[in-house]
């Protein structure tokens, strides 16, 4: 199947599909490999993809674009506060982080699972409330994107090959790059957290899917190669997840300037404060809700607010696996250069 992009789609068959089937009980509905690039995605993107290639931003967009587990929702919120709530008085302050800045390709995530979202969920009620008359199987996420008043904070894990070429010339973008080896850690959690993913392999396994470019949104080495590429524009600002914790304000005044906020000190420190670690934590069950867990997961080994650290991946890749990402990164990215910051 070609796709608008000028890619062509495959569903994963054979020996490759068993191999998922066996490690990841939530993608019942299958994956979807995009050639070229290699990217893997999972089979409802062939529904919306289309859509996501072709959805219009606006020269007062704001996208989040990061690689899957790389600070996305933090650098989201941080984006939103500083646009929309700088006081820390918007009527929308303690509210789903989806009713008001919408994840452009969720409902090709939320497509995955067995139920869709109840219709009681904060995020399809705010889709009827901005969407009356449509349908939220037709895109929830996408359509409240479409509509949203400017100015719009959008979330996407997709690379830029996989959105208009036109974005960086429309809007603003805001890329995250998080190190491969806290990514993994995260991102071993959330893949066993998501119900739609639902993965039950070993820990060993996972680093191989990841070195392998066998994880959804991967490859994730493409994905930083064609953002690194484009660190020159003046549209896009590349921030790493290990510098907004080593110094979060330096970063808010990097973001200050870039998307011409003006804001002051002491309403930089209400953002800081608000998107705290501890306060976002303290707000997951209002902020990205619990409904899309492995309640048995979630019970164990705690919600989307893992542990928020650098360099939580030494106590948890053996030498042989550290090894095993090292030359990853070696054969993959070494040539362009990203200052990868492993602590
Ligand atoms: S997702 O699901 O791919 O969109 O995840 P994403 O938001 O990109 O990344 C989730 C990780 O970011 C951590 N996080 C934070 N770290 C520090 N401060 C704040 N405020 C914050 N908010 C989210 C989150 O805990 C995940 O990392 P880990 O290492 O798993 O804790």
């Amino acid at each position: 199947m070609k796709l608008a992009s000028g890619h062509e789609a495959a569903i994963l068959e054979g020996e490759e599909r068993e191999r998922m089937n066996k490690d990841w009980e939530g993608f019942f509905k299958g994956l979807v490999r995009l050639t070229p690039g290699r990217w893997l995605l999972p089979a409802p993107y062939l529904n919306f993809g289309d859509k996501y290639y072709s959805f219009q931003f606006k020269p007062s967009d704001v996208v989040v674009m990061t690689y899957s587990k790389s600070g996305t929702t933090w650098m989201q919120e941080i984006v939103w506060t500083m646009r929309n709530n700088p006081n820390l008085d918007h009527p929308m302050t303690n509210t789903h982080i989806f009713a008001r800045s919408p994840f452009l390709e969720f409902d090709m995530i939320t497509a995955c699972s067995e139920t869709p979202p109840p219709l009681d969920h904060p995020m399809v009620q705010a889709f009827f409330k901005m969407c009356p008359g449509k349908s939220p199987l037709d895109g929830a996420q996408l359509q409240m994107a479409e509509v949203l008043p400017e100015p719009r904070t959008i979330k996407s894990h997709l690379p830029f090959s996989l959105l208009t070429p036109e974005l960086l010339d429309t809007a603003k973008v805001v890329g995250v790059i998080r190190n491969p080896k806290d990514v993994i850690v995260s991102f071993h959690h959330h893949c066993r957290l998501i119900a739609g993913q639902k993965y039950v392999g070993t820990f060993e396994d996972f680093v191989t899917y990841f070195v392998e470019d066998d994880l959804i949104y991967g490859p994730y080495w493409l994905y930083l190669k064609e953002m690194w590429e484009k660190r020159e524009h003046p549209n896009l600002l590349i921030v790493f997840y290990e510098d907004l914790k080593a110094d979060v304000m330096k970063e808010l005044k990097r973001l200050n300037e870039f998307m011409g906020t003006g804001l002051t000190e002491a309403q930089l420190g209400n953002v800081q404060r608000h998107t705290s670690f501890g306060e976002m934590k303290a707000r997951e069950k209002t902020l990205i809700g619990e409904d899309l867990f492995n309640q048995d997961v979630f019970k164990k080994d705690g919600g989307f607010f893992r542990k928020g650290q650098s360099g939580d991946w030494k106590g948890k890749l053996t030498p042989e696996l550290e090894a095993k990402v090292d030359h990853y990164v070696q054969q993959k990215l070494s040539d362009l250069g990203i200052p990868f910051k492993f602590s």
